[in-house]
């Protein structure tokens, strides 16, 4: 029992913070990079009081994240760089890039406030990385005062990414970035990156830091009662002629047992348990020895005995070091016992022991590292998640990019680039051509002007060149066209300066075989796509209801427009037909935003739905048959498909795919099978809905906004694959319950984007807004709007039971708890950004879809196996042995 109080557990890497010990001269500090994070822009650096270091703002090395201060009641607590933080509530990853000097190594520090600052009392839990590595959890919610956390680590190259990664609900926030340079030697020569387990031994309650450490190591006091050992000090000067320049200060106190014929001893566990272990151990007699007294003692590392008969030199620094490859189960121990010619009890005065932090992945090769970030510059593209390492870690790595990944210790390459309908303009940047292993590019539908550059045809892994729709001109490189021949995609239609048939032979006689080759193969093009638009369109008109697996055929954007109108014509029915094909309107299927819906069959065996339309505000339909027209051209596996219309007088009838399954909505109710939908299959139907309804919006155009996008509008086909319905009609039609004036609010209560609602101005995030709802319905399976409940609307009550901590309460219970929480986590947060009032602020539906996926993907992998994020809050993340080890501010 009372061996075991002897123990002395330390803790690694994560050490709370305690005030800084006073200020005596301030040193040079060359080198250093101090920036608070959250402080403003325009605000000049300042020294601060406490440390004497310089701060400077941090907006220079980040672009993303908003400013926060800690509430009043931290300010007496902590230092003045801790009081303003920046938090991150946009983006899974956010990362400052700072400039170093490679091969240089450094202390790496930084700080972790919360102190409240949203008022909302939830202490957030993220991931810190460095570079495309996971460094540490930061979980705020043990460490309610702060945490600081550091590491020794030698870039090797000359900028360093450091990314925190949300990965619940809360935002990653932090306050201060200190970045030291140290002497390459002082440790003597490092494999890796080094967490730091650093202390010295007296009864207080403040570190040792810069200016006492010119190299603004952190030192941590150790002592507690119970270890019944007693701390000596001296007054006198320590001298220190080795290379670790440990400051005076952590010299000057030094621990001993309170039994002087008991041994000292010092516990601490590594984390991974396999790390490897430097430690170095500084000694120094602080007490005046008489002539009749000795301090004599054996050192024993992991019970072997590696110094014998050691004796601290008086008042002068001796420091001890030690590695082994790992200790017993990932526990090291060190005991210091004295001599049996020894009077006096073992000493130590500091501790410094170092664990390798395994970083087993590469960064993306530099060189297509160097060649995106030019490309983005070059774009201006601000994209959220274009930050840090572009390909990994896997599930934060860049959208539109794709990458190769070999193994987890070579360098992913990139491999597949899709900036279709980024609003790029300029022309197409050499760059490109830096990324080597490029197989696919996609620079469609942009503004891109110039010509289509030659090094295209050179880069030998390209497999498909997408530069339709944009305004390149000059004729294709023959070199390119050639490359055809060995299997290259290369698609370039509506570029009207682009030299094709016609244009070339005019322009540039000389090269009469370039188009013609470059004709040829865009007839073929043409004529393969014409064919096959018309092989579908031929099924529609036979109203085949089986979906077209091949996804996206046509959109009316595109060049075949002006395609034959024979097929539009045979879409187009009469009143009499359509009464025959529902049998005189007999079976009502349900009734939808804009009229009755029946089932009805074509050539007696197809079946279809058929959508009249009301008929008492026939003036409102003007458009119709232009509207109609339009819809007929949209198609999308995930789009409920209009097969044909009938516009007759007053009838007016839209003629739908049959959708056998009905709708999300009736299936998370239990009316359809009374059986209760999974999550996945929640998380399956929501994908595909997204996907139809990014397709309105991106694939179309003009982009097409639903306006009505609810879960009764999401159907299912007989493969269950989601369809979503009635889009486009709001356009021009009012919806049944509300009387048509043009500029009056189309949607259905509880749906509406309360932004769309009051400004009128309709966007495509007030779908997004809408789809928020339908995710919330699949979380909660809850109406929407509930007057009896505490807060009615549905993302208020949601709000409030995140407010209150109440995840539990929030997802819907028939699930019982057979999801994986992380999925549904992810959801809920996606739901919530999706429902944010400022549409600014909603994610588009690519974002959407992507998000989906992952979560998808997190419960497709996550399940059965033992991860229950859950029980997140009793976990240990942190690299903790013990809490008793943790030292407590006084
Ligand atoms: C980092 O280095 C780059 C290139 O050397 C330079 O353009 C940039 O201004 C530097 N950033 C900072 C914050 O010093
Ligand atoms: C940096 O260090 C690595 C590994 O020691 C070495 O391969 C590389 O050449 C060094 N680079 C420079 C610029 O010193
Ligand atoms: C935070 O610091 C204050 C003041 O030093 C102290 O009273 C409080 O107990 C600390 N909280 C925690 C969780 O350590
Ligand atoms: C560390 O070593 C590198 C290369 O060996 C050298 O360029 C640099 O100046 C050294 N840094 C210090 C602080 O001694
Ligand atoms: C040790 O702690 C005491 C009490 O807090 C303090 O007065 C003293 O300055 C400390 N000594 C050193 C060397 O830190
Ligand atoms: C230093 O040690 C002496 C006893 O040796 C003790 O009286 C004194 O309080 C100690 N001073 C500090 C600052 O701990
Ligand atoms: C050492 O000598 C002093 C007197 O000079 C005496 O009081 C003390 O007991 C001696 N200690 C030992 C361990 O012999
Ligand atoms: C592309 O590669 C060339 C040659 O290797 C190099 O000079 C150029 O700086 C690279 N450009 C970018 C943006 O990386
Ligand atoms: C990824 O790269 C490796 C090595 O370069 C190559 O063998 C493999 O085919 C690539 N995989 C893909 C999907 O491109």
């Amino acid at each position: 029992m009372w061996k075991n109080m002897k123990r002395i557990l330390l803790t690694l890497a994560v050490i709370e913070i305690f005030s800084i010990i006073h200020l005596v001269q301030p040193q040079n500090q060359d080198g250093f990079i101090s920036l608070d994070c959250g402080m403003p822009i325009d605000e000049s650096p300042y020294t601060d009081p406490d440390s004497g270091l310089v701060f400077t703002s941090d907006s220079v090395v980040i672009q993303t994240g908003e400013s926060g201060r800690v509430e009043k009641a931290f300010d007496n607590i902590h230092i003045k760089p801790y009081l303003v933080m920046r938090y991150f509530p946009e983006g899974l990853r956010n990362c400052y890039t700072l400039n170093v000097t490679r091969n240089t190594t450094y202390h790496i520090g930084a700080m972790f406030l919360y102190g409240n600052y949203d008022g909302l009392n939830t202490y957030p839990n993220f991931d810190l990385y460095l570079g495309p590595n996971k460094w540490e959890t930061i979980d705020l919610e043990r460490y309610k005062n702060g945490t600081w956390v550091g590491m020794i680590h030698t870039p090797r190259s000359s900028s360093l990414e450091m990314c925190l990664v949300k990965t619940g609900t809360t935002f990653p926030l932090i306050s201060t970035i200190e970045i030291r340079p140290f002497g390459n030697n002082t440790y003597g020569p490092r494999p890796g990156s080094l967490s730091t387990l650093r202390y010295f031994f007296n009864d207080t309650s403040s570190n040792i830091r810069y200016p006492h450490d010119i190299h603004d190591r952190i030192w941590s006091p150790y002592y507690h009662e119970y270890l019944e050992w007693r701390i000596i000090n001296t007054t006198f000067s320590i001298s220190s002629p080795g290379i670790y320049e440990t400051p005076k200060l952590a010299l000057a106190t030094a621990a001993t047992p309170l039994n002087d014929s008991l041994p000292l001893e010092i516990y601490w566990s590594t984390k991974p348990p396999t790390a490897a272990v430097y430690v170095y151990l500084h000694f120094a007699e602080i007490q005046a020895l008489r002539a009749n007294e000795t301090r004599e003692f054996d050192i024993y590392f992991n019970e072997n005995s590696n110094y014998s008969a050691f004796s601290p030199p008086k008042l002068e620094q001796r420091t001890i070091t030690f590695s082994t490859v790992q200790c017993p189960e990932g526990f090291c121990s060190l005991r210091l016992v004295r001599t049996k010619k020894s009077t006096l009890p073992p000493l130590i005065n500091a501790i410094e022991a170092f664990s390798i932090i395994e970083f087993p992945f590469a960064e993306t090769n530099p060189s297509d590292v160097s060649a995106i970030k030019n490309i983005k510059d070059t774009y201006r593209l601000s994209k959220i998640s274009w930050q840090g390492d572009p390909c990994v870690p896997q599930d934060v790595f860049w959208e539109h990019l794709k990458c190769n990944y070999t193994e987890i210790s070579s360098p992913p390459r990139i491999t597949s680039l899709n900036l279709s309908s980024q609003g790029l303009t300029g022309i197409i940047v050499p760059s490109i051509q830096n990324l080597t292993q490029l197989q696919e590019l996609d620079l469609s539908n942009n503004t891109l002007t110039g010509e289509v550059p030659k090094y295209l045809a050179k880069m030998k892994s390209l497999l498909v060149i997408n530069l339709s729709k944009n305004k390149l001109s000059g004729s294709i490189p023959q070199a390119l066209l050639d490359r055809q021949n060995d299997g290259l995609l290369l698609i370039y239609q509506e570029n009207p300066e682009l030299c094709r048939v016609n244009s070339c032979i005019v322009k540039e006689k000389k090269k009469f075989l370039v188009p013609v080759v470059a004709s040829v193969a865009s007839v073929v093009v043409i004529i393969v796509i014409s064919l096959l638009i018309f092989v579908i369109r031929k099924k529609m008109v036979s109203a085949d209801k089986q979906p077209t697996k091949s996804g996206t055929v046509e959109d009316s954007g595109d060049s075949y427009e002006s395609e034959p109108s024979f097929l539009t014509k045979n879409r187009r029915f009469t009143h009499d037909e359509v009464t025959t094909m529902t049998n005189n309107f007999q079976r009502v299927l349900g009734e939808g935003g804009f009229g009755v819906v029946y089932h009805g069959l074509i050539n007696g065996a197809e079946q279809i739905a058929v959508k009249v339309l009301s008929q008492s505000s026939a003036q409102g339909y003007k458009q119709f048959k232009a509207e109609v027209e339009l819809l007929l051209r949209v198609h999308h596996i995930n789009l409920v498909n209009l097969v044909g219309y009938c516009d007759e007088g007053e009838h007016l009838g839209l003629i739908y795919e049959y959708m056998p399954n009905g709708d999300l909505k009736q299936h998370l109710s239990g009316k359809w099978s009374g059986s209760v939908l999974s999550w996945k299959t929640r998380l399956i139907i929501t994908v595909d809905a997204a996907q139809g309804l990014e397709y309105l919006h991106t694939g179309c155009k003009p982009a097409m906004v639903h306006r009505d996008v609810k879960s009764s509008n999401i159907l299912l086909d007989e493969h269950f694959q989601a369809k979503l319905a009635d889009f486009g009609l709001s356009r021009s039609f009012p919806t049944a319950n509300e009387t048509y004036v043009s500029t009056v609010v189309a949607g259905t209560p509880g749906y509406l984007d309360p932004e769309y609602y009051q400004t009128n101005w309709l966007s495509e995030k007030s779908d997004v807004y809408s789809f928020g709802i339908v995710l919330l319905e699949i979380i909660t399976n809850r109406p929407i709007i509930q007057h009896a409940r505490e807060k009615t609307h549905i993302v208020e009550w949601v709000g409030l039971m995140l407010q209150k901590g109440d995840i539990r309460s929030i997802i819907d219970p028939n699930l019982q708890q057979d999801y994986d929480s992380g999925s549904v986590w992810k959801a809920l947060e996606l739901a919530m950004s999706c429902v944010n009032p400022s549409s600014a602020r909603r994610p588009n539906m690519s974002r959407v879809v992507n998000d989906l996926k992952d979560c998808l993907a997190y419960d497709t992998s996550r399940r059965g196996g033992s991860v229950d994020m859950d029980s997140k809050g009793s976990v240990d993340v942190s690299m903790n042995f013990g809490t008793e080890g943790i030292p407590k501010a006084r």
